[in-house]
């Protein structure tokens, strides 16, 4: 079952510019088709799995030449769609049609006002299944601007703490709620085998790192932004870690005896327990046998039942009135 947005780009794809095509950071998946389409490559900014007679790319990999259409699928975050523009500008000519598709609840009507200053002469394309297909130009005078991650110092406890993120990551530029929480009450039994998934900015993981005795910590995220930015922040802390990008716990192969997450719930606008279920279901294979989970999460979100399924002691370690932190052996 194809994405909408896919759908209007498969109906819309033959009346490209002939020549080669880029796909920047699809929806890909089983059913779709590009490798059939001529000359078309895949940019992605995150953790996919393509079919491997298609020329992908993750950043920050990146293809070696121009392309002359470049289709781009808007992203949720409005910053990151300035950042994907600055970054994919080298690989145009100044013919390039850049069109950006997107679902309408997703914010994509308003395309031509955010990419002001960045793209000209942004009009419909075309429209259906509720997705709306910009097309544009480069503005003449355009100056991409370098990758900037913004560091900023958090207090947790008594301790200074820097991190650093790039724009569109969880959080960027500040600390959220339920991992301050998670950070205030870190038992104070942790060390060994420690694990932070779904790491964003690297906040946990690199706190974790700093702050605890430690034998192996590997940090994981789909994002490639986020992990980049894990990175950066490690670096700048001074901790040796692994950072892997992996779509939930696919390329995670350790075993640990602290994991430690916020883990993602939203996808688009909507509240999506899969990811979570699905991480709940599968860390246990991660753990040692004494391993232990720990998990901040909006109290609204029905988790208790699904960490009980997989979890014989599930007990709340810290609470504020919007977020409670779980531990779970
Ligand atoms: C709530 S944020 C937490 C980030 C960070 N740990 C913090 O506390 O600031 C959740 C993170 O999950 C990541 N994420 C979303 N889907 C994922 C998936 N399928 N596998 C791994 N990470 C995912 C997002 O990129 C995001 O960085």
């Amino acid at each position: 079952m194809q994405f909408p947005v896919n759908q209007l780009l498969i109906k819309e794809i033959s009346n490209f510019n002939a020549g080669s095509t880029l796909l920047v950071d699809p929806l890909y998946e089983d059913d779709f088709y590009p490798d059939d389409w001529p000359n078309t490559h895949i940019w992605s900014f995150r953790s996919q799995k393509f079919n491997a007679n298609i020329p992908h790319y993750t950043w920050p990999q990146k293809p070696d030449s121009q392309f002359d259409n470049i289709v781009v699928y808007f992203p949720k975050s409005k910053d990151k769609l300035a950042l994907l523009l600055n970054t994919l500008y080298e690989l145009t000519h100044e013919d390039t049609i850049i069109y950006i598709i997107g679902e309408n609840k997703g914010g994509i009507k308003s395309c031509a006002k955010l990419t002001h200053g960045q793209l000209k002469h942004v009009n419909k394309q075309a429209n259906g299944k509720h997705c709306i297909m910009f097309s544009a130009l480069f503005e003449a005078n355009f100056q991409p601007k370098p990758l900037a991650y913004e560091e900023v110092t958090i207090k947790i406890n008594d301790n200074a703490h820097t991190i650093a993120s790039l724009p569109g990551v969880f959080c960027h530029g500040r600390l959220d709620e339920g991992t301050q929480l998670l950070l205030e009450n870190i038992p104070n039994d942790v060390s060994g085998h420690i694990y932070d998934f779904a790491c964003g900015s690297g906040v946990i993981g690199s706190y974790l790192g700093k702050y605890f005795p430690y034998k192996q910590l590997v940090l994981s995220d789909v994002d490639s932004f986020a992990l980049q930015s894990s990175q950066k922040t490690l670096e700048l802390n001074n901790i040796q870690a692994t950072c892997e990008l992996s779509d939930g716990l696919t390329k995670i192969s350790s075993k640990f005896d602290w994991i430690f997450t916020n883990p993602p719930f939203h996808t688009g606008v909507k509240i999506d327990y899969d990811i979570a279920v699905a991480f709940f279901r599968d860390c246990r294979a991660n753990l040692k046998p004494n391993g232990k989970l720990v998990v901040v999460a909006n109290s609204f979100l029905k988790y208790p039942p699904l960490l009980q399924t997989h979890f014989k002691h599930v007990n709340v370690l810290a609470e504020t009135t919007k977020f409670k932190l779980y531990i779970c052996s």
